[in-house]
């Protein structure tokens, strides 16, 4: 690792064993002064132990976690672990291609929070059957109401870790970059278009489960702006004038 650590990058796994070494390699053309914090929570498949080996050739770090705990909760204990002043999250299934993080973090100089965006003009996906296309459309439809960002539920973009100092991330699922919009103290934020491709290698752990859990935590963010507006819509407390 450089001694100067610019670019930490949080990378979440259970059972992408096939997908890290080319990940890692993908990741070491593009940055130079970065750390990868691999977050895997005991992949029966060994993801762990082979992020350990690559250690001695990449500068990676592995934080072990026993038993699934899910994605968002994955990304809250590498954030804790980070020790750059900016974090960048992505899936390892190589979903999001590392070429584009060089981008991401050129738009935080103007910017908190960069997305890497499927759903602005220019993004594209390939490789989705109609029903994840589906499922994905109407995920994004369902907090519409919460925020003008085309994909406030992209796995993939950069933060200026301020956004999130002294913030617990509630999240437990997949839904984190949503609640880091809504709940962090990034103002500014640009959505960079890329071409998401789906996995070539393992399978997607988003099932019904996932579905269930999204949905409970989007009510606790509609929640959390209800009582904001209920607050602001209160009438002042008149000032107590002799
Ligand atoms: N540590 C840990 N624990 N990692 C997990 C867990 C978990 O419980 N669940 C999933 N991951 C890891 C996967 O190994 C992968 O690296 C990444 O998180 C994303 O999981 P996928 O299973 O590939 O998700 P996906 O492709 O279906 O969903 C992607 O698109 C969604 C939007 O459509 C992700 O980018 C999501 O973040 C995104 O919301
Ligand atoms: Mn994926």
């Amino acid at each position: 690792m450089g001694k100067e650590c610019k670019v930490s990058a949080i990378i979440p796994t259970y059972n992408e064993r096939e997908n890290l070494r080319p990940l890692l390699k993908r990741i070491a053309a593009v940055l130079r002064q970065y750390e990868v914090i691999i977050v895997d929570d005991g992949s029966p498949d060994g993801t762990g132990l082979l992020a350990e080996q690559l250690a001695a050739q990449y500068p990676v770090r592995c934080i072990h976690r026993s038993g699934k705990q899910g994605l968002g909760s994955a990304v809250a204990a590498g954030c804790a672990h980070a020790r750059s002043e900016i974090i960048v999250v992505m899936d390892a299934d190589l979903s999001h291609p590392p070429e584009r993080i060089p981008v991401l973090v050129a738009h935080l100089k103007g910017s908190d929070i960069a997305i890497a965006s499927r759903y602005c003009p220019g993004g594209r996906i390939a490789g989705w059957q109609a029903q994840r296309r589906l499922i994905s459309r109407a995920a994004q439809l369902m907090c519409r109401p919460l925020t003008a960002v085309h994909d406030p539920l992209s796995g993939f973009f950069a933060i200026r870790r301020a956004v999130i100092r002294g913030m617990k991330l509630r999240t437990k699922g997949f839904k984190v970059l949503l609640e880091i919009i809504l709940r962090g103290k990034g103002k500014r934020i640009v959505e960079v278009p890329y071409r998401f491709m789906d996995r070539k290698r393992g399978k997607s752990k988003l099932g019904v489960k996932e579905g269930v859990r999204y949905v409970k935590e989007l009510a606790y963010l509609y929640g959390i702006r209800c009582k904001t507006k209920l607050a602001m819509a209160k009438p002042a407390t008149p000032s107590s004038r002799g």
